[in-house]
């Protein structure tokens, strides 16, 4: 059974403005590799929320801020349209789906976003699944999660991904999206 939630946002798509949404502790972006910059072609881009991101709105807001996931998928959506791609959506709190979806995205996806919630910290299999992934990735998480609990310092994900970006409330969305378009 399938449980995740799907969407896919296309040109038209998105208004969101969250940028004002609080963030925890400061701020960071990292990269592996920051220097390719092209022209982008167009295509679709992959945003996956892991767990507990569909509570968002309502979920610890002093952390996390008021914005709801879909106000952060449309701001996404909004920054990708400007720049000639489209989104789609997908979360769920199942690991097992997440991998899924991943899986589904050779030859669909040009790139991934991710914020895999608490998977982003001990989750090997979709790990290994971003890993056999041949695109961009860009982890993003609206907290700093190093300036958190401890067992929130390790991502499993940052060395397989292109660069992070944590700490930045709403804007991580869309400065994933100018990310993914600066490296295609
Ligand atoms: C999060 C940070 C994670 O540590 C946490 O488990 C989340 C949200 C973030 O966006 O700040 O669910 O990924």
């Amino acid at each position: 059974m399938n449980t995740g939630s799907s969407s896919s946002i296309g040109s038209n798509a998105g208004k969101g403005d969250n940028s004002t949404e609080p963030a925890t502790g400061s701020n960071s972006i990292s990269a592996s590799s920051i220097n390719r910059d092209g022209g982008g072609t167009g295509g679709t881009i992959f945003l996956i929320s892991g767990p507990n991101l569909d509570l968002l709105g309502t979920r610890e807001p002093t952390i996390y801020g008021t914005a709801t996931l879909d106000m952060h998928v449309e701001a996404a959506a909004e920054e990708a349209r400007r720049l000639g791609y489209s989104i789609e959506h997908f979360q769920s709190n199942h690991e097992g789906e997440i991998v899924d979806f991943i899986h589904s995205a050779s030859g669909r996806a040009v790139a991934i976003i991710a914020n895999l919630g608490a998977l982003t910290h001990y989750s090997w299999s979709i790990r290994d699944a971003l890993a056999a992934y041949n695109g961009i990735i860009v982890e993003v998480h609206l907290s700093n999660p190093v300036a958190r609990e401890g067992f929130r310092h390790v991502s499993v994900l940052a060395d397989i991904a292109d660069g992070s970006i944590a700490g930045f409330g709403g804007i991580g969305y869309t400065l994933a999206v100018k990310a993914v378009r600066a490296l295609l």
